[in-house]
């Protein structure tokens, strides 16, 4: 049985079932998600291998082999409708064409399901998908239930990387118009124990961690790399559920009343779905989404246990985000460029602009240095990724700032780690690697007028141009000059 068997079997069927690495219904075989990929804009549809399986990963591979692709549609398995797509502007725009948010790279979050390949939806900030016709989902005061298997190392403090229930509007049309689920460490509403992440509701206007808004001691911060979280509501009830996505049971960490604040019960509940963004199209925040459903009605603590037993039984386990040439932590690296204009040119950096120079073994000393790059375990993000520290500089690393990269000093924070975190990969173009962003999938280490950023093939800035992409972000990488 799939989790929405289990559901169905406890009254309190699925109206919206969404996941890119497996079927959720014992019989589904239909579309999982598609993928749009940037060579020449083809969609292709992913399925299970089987009914009820694993999705088809080697289908993305080749779809996707020598390009970049996006999930352009995460679809509904209930027969609702229920897809999800890029999200519009709403209270806030997003950082794409018209307002909307950014699409998720395909690649971003690979796992293993029982030892099989499949790719999660690896969301940064400015990502989100939605769907503001749902039908199905519930409204007013109605009951339901949902749940979502997330990475419990990816996230932020920003608002609000959510899955549920949200206004049709993609606007904050008041307290209690919203229901899901949220996770990460914000501070502006409500907060749990230690320092997050944590599991809350969002409520509208309100993260909440239990019975009051503000903090409620027995949410506890929970980080498994595969988190299950679990949010219910029904008419002056509702409650939070959480654990470990790879092994055990759940958690109850709170189960009663509704919050006395006013608009929160009844609840006006709109029934529109959102993932990876707030109600209002906050898009700030950043975080992982494996699966998801929402049901009707309230569902029983024994169905949501059933459902847990079924998740850890799919057997989610990591795998390694890198492929092409290998590298080696401590070693020193020139990274040299492919594209025509520019193959005798080489990452170097001129103060804390990271660019690329024309550098050779006569070049002077300071030179070489400049161009030459100690290669370390990543400072953040996943562990088969990397961190480039500066020979000329060390405690200095490449990162992204507003896309470019820069040569910054490690200041400690998630934020530092993160952004210096790049994984390599086979080059776009044949040769050498492609360096992509941890934080930023879609984004890879490309140079344009001689200057270096992370960019996606085909954005909205000047240096995500499509035209010479896979060539700008391919490097052949050799013993550094220094
Ligand atoms: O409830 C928290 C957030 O507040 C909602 O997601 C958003 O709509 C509003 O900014
Ligand atoms: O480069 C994009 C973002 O810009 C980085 O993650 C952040 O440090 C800065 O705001």
């Amino acid at each position: 049985a799939g989790p929405c068997d289990i559901y169905s079997s406890g009254g309190t069927p699925c109206v919206a079932a969404h996941s890119t690495t497996r079927a959720l219904y014992s019989d589904y075989s239909g579309a999982l998600y598609q993928l749009s990929r940037g060579s020449d804009g083809a969609t292709t549809t992913i399925s299970p291998l089987s009914a009820g399986g694993v999705a088809d990963a080697d289908a993305q591979d080749s779809f996707c082999a020598s390009t970049t692709c996006l999930t352009t549609i995460i679809y509904d398995q209930s027969g609702n409708g229920n897809h999800l797509t890029q999200a519009p502007p709403g209270g806030f725009d997003g950082p794409d064409t018209d307002g909307y948010d950014n699409l998720a790279s395909a690649i971003g979050a690979p796992v293993t399901l029982n030892g099989q390949k499949a790719y999660g939806v690896f969301m940064s900030p400015g990502t989100g998908y939605s769907n503001n016709a749902a039908t199905g989902t519930a409204t007013g005061d109605e009951a339901e239930g949902m749940y979502a298997v997330l990475d419990g190392t990816h996230y932020n403090g920003a608002c609000c990387f959510d899955y549920g229930n949200a206004e049709i509007s993609s606007t904050d049309t008041g307290n209690g118009h919203m229901e899901a689920i949220y996770y990460g460490t914000s501070t502006t509403w409500g907060t749990g124990s230690g320092s997050g992440p944590w599991v809350m509701a969002d409520l509208e206007n309100g993260l909440f961690s239990g019975s009051s808004s503000g903090n409620n001691a027995d949410d506890p911060s929970i980080s498994y790399r595969f988190v299950t979280a679990a949010i219910k509501g029904g008419p002056n009830e509702w409650a939070i559920h959480g654990g470990n996505a790879a092994s055990g049971s759940l958690s109850t960490y709170y189960s009663g009343a509704r919050p006395t604040a006013s608009g929160y019960n009844p609840m006006s509940k709109e029934g529109a779905i959102i993932l990876g963004i707030g109600g209002d199209n906050s898009n700030g925040a950043q975080g992982t989404f494996y699966e998801g459903v929402m049901t009707s009605g309230y569902p029983s603590d024994a169905t949501e246990s059933s459902v847990q037993a079924n998740i850890v039984a799919a057997g989610y386990a990591v795998t390694s985000l890198t492929s092409g040439p290998a590298l080696t932590v401590g070693s020193s690296i020139s990274l040299r460029a492919t594209t025509d204009c520019c193959t005798t040119r080489y990452i170097a950096h001129t103060d804390d602009t990271v660019n690329t120079q024309v550098v050779t073994s006569s070049s002077t000393t300071t030179l070489q240095e400049q161009a030459s790059w100690t290669v370390r375990a990543a400072l953040g993000g996943d562990s088969s990724c990397f961190s480039f520290e500066s020979v000329d500089t060390p405690g200095s690393y490449i990162r992204h700032y507003n896309f470019a990269l820069l040569l910054n000093a490690d200041d400690g924070t998630q934020q530092f780690a993160e952004d210096a975190t790049f994984c390599p990969l086979d080059g776009l173009n044949g040769d050498g690697n492609s360096i992509r962003s941890w934080s930023y999938p879609t984004r890879y280490f490309r140079h344009y007028d001689n200057v270096l950023y992370v960019a996606s093939n085909g954005g909205v800035d000047t240096f995500d141009a499509t035209d010479l992409f896979n060539d700008d972000v391919s490097w052949v990488i050799s013993t550094g000059f220094a």
